[in-house]
């Protein structure tokens, strides 16, 4: 029995979606357990590139099973779109994808509400991917939701109880757009085209893949530190992004989950709002922007950047019991003369390598520098060729966060990936 998890351990936008495609062909299937359409997962090869949203990253390579697990929330409207594309490429999604019937639906009126709660809170704004995710997740949680399954059961009537509900609140926040009628018509659509795949008991298939022996990938979406209960609350998304949201996500039995790949960038970024201890607002940090093209997949919007937080990763690491470290980007450094990692905080004069319950605070990262290899690592073939910086950070990394770092990213297409030997 094997079920492998790979997840973000910063704030998102690690590169699971080309690691997860990189992995694939050691798997019979690619199951994604959370999220949603707020993910956006970049995969490059053959000189294409793809974003994926709500689709798992496995769909490009030898007709492995593709999951939609029930933690996942499903915009149909987006579904569509994305499918749509993804079936013009080539790809034949709907004998590879299954998706649960517990799956819970954004409706419109979810987006509606995401952008209303935003605005109501002024200055503190979240800083959303606007697709609706917080709220569908508080009517899951409120047991007023609506899932996929439900197509086959009174869909209409369950559909008008909860949009009811939210056009009360939404009037009384003032914000009921005049084309409502026409995005819930485009929206009904969709859910009539999503009968078109195979709608599953995924929990089910899951279970009889593994008594055939098969193996499983799960793909997680966010981060770590975006995590509802772990994460820099509540500047954090609205799911368990951690590895027990795979066991939730997709029915899968703690004891049945085998090495968890935690994938970090060697430095680090987010967006949106919220504490970031180590962000860089001078020239240093919108040359990493620059160098790392650190604009959202999805969103277009500036990513925040800074330099790796070992407090942070440690703690995600903690978390998740990650087995394998994956380090991406490292080509992004490889024309800085020095590179700097926080190995602790000091907060009101006091030293600590854990991370805090508030990061709000003001908070002193401790930095530890090394010297940059100034060395294009790009089109690198095996981890003999790393300059001799390189291979030191490798080794300082692994020292400060106990664990093996297996797979090193030097660029963003499928090739730029060295898988190395055991140490
Ligand atoms: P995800 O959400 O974790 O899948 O990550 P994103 O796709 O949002 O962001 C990662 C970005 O970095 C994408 O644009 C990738 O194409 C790119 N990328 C991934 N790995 C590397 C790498 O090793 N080097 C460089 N330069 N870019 C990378
Ligand atoms: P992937 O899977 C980076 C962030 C948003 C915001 C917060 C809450 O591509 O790594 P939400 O729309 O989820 O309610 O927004 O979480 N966020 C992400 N940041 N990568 C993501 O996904 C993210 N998904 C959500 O920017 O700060
Ligand atoms: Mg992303």
């Amino acid at each position: 029995m094997k079920v492998d998890v790979l997840l973000g351990l910063q704030w998102g936008d690690e590169g699971k979606g080309k690691v997860v495609d990189v992995l694939t062909p050691r798997y019979d299937a690619v199951a994604r357990f959370q999220g949603g359409p707020n993910a956006g997962h970049t995969l490059e090869f053959e000189d294409k590139k793809y974003v994926l949203r709500s689709i798992p990253s496995g769909i490009f390579q030898h007709g492995q099973i593709n999951v939609i697990g029930n933690g996942v929330v499903l915009d149909p409207v987006l579904f569509r779109e994305e499918a749509e594309a993804l079936e013009k490429s080539g790809i034949d999604l709907r004998r590879v994808l299954r998706i649960s019937k517990k799956v819970h639906l954004i409706a419109p009126t979810h987006r509606l509400l995401d952008a209303a709660n935003e605005k109501a809170k002024g200055g503190a704004k979240i800083g959303t991917t606007g697709k609706g995710i917080g709220p569908t997740y508080t009517d899951k949680i409120s047991r007023n939701g609506l899932r996929l399954g439900d197509v086959y059961h009174n869909f209409k009537e369950k559909y008008s109880t909860m949009r009811n509900n939210h056009l009360a609140r939404l009037k009384a926040l003032n914000a009921v757009p005049e084309n409502l009628e026409e995005l819930e018509e485009k929206w009904l659509d969709a859910v009539m085209y999503m009968k078109g795949f195979q709608i599953v008991d995924s929990e089910f298939l899951i279970d009889d893949l593994l008594r055939q022996g098969k193996s499983i990938l799960c793909e997680g979406a966010q981060g770590t530190l975006l995590d509802i209960d772990f994460g820099s609350y509540p500047f954090v998304t609205s799911s368990n992004t951690i590895c027990a949201g795979a066991c939730s996500g997709l029915g899968i039995a703690p004891n049945k989950i085998g090495e968890v790949f935690g994938i970090f960038k060697a430095y680090c970024t987010r967006v949106g709002s919220g504490p970031f201890p180590t962000e860089l607002f001078d020239a240093v940090g919108k040359r990493i922007r620059d160098l790392g093209h650190e604009y959202g997949a999805v969103t277009g919007r500036e990513r925040r950047c800074g330099w790796i937080d070992l407090v942070a990763l440690r703690y995600s690491i903690m978390l998740n019991g990650v087995t394998q470290l994956i380090m991406m980007k490292s080509d992004v450094l490889d024309d800085f003369e020095e590179i700097k990692a926080c190995t602790a905080y000091r907060i009101g004069g006091q030293e600590t390598r854990r991370f805090p319950y508030s990061i709000d605070e003001a908070i002193e990262p401790v930095y530890e520098t090394l010297p940059g290899w100034k060395t294009d690592m790009t089109s690198m073939q095996s981890e003999d060729e790393f300059p001799v910086e390189f291979k030191n950070y490798i080794d300082f990394l692994e020292r400060e966060l106990e664990t093996p770092i297996t797979i090193v990213s030097i660029g963003p297409d499928r090739k730029q990936t060295i898988i190395r030997k055991k140490h």
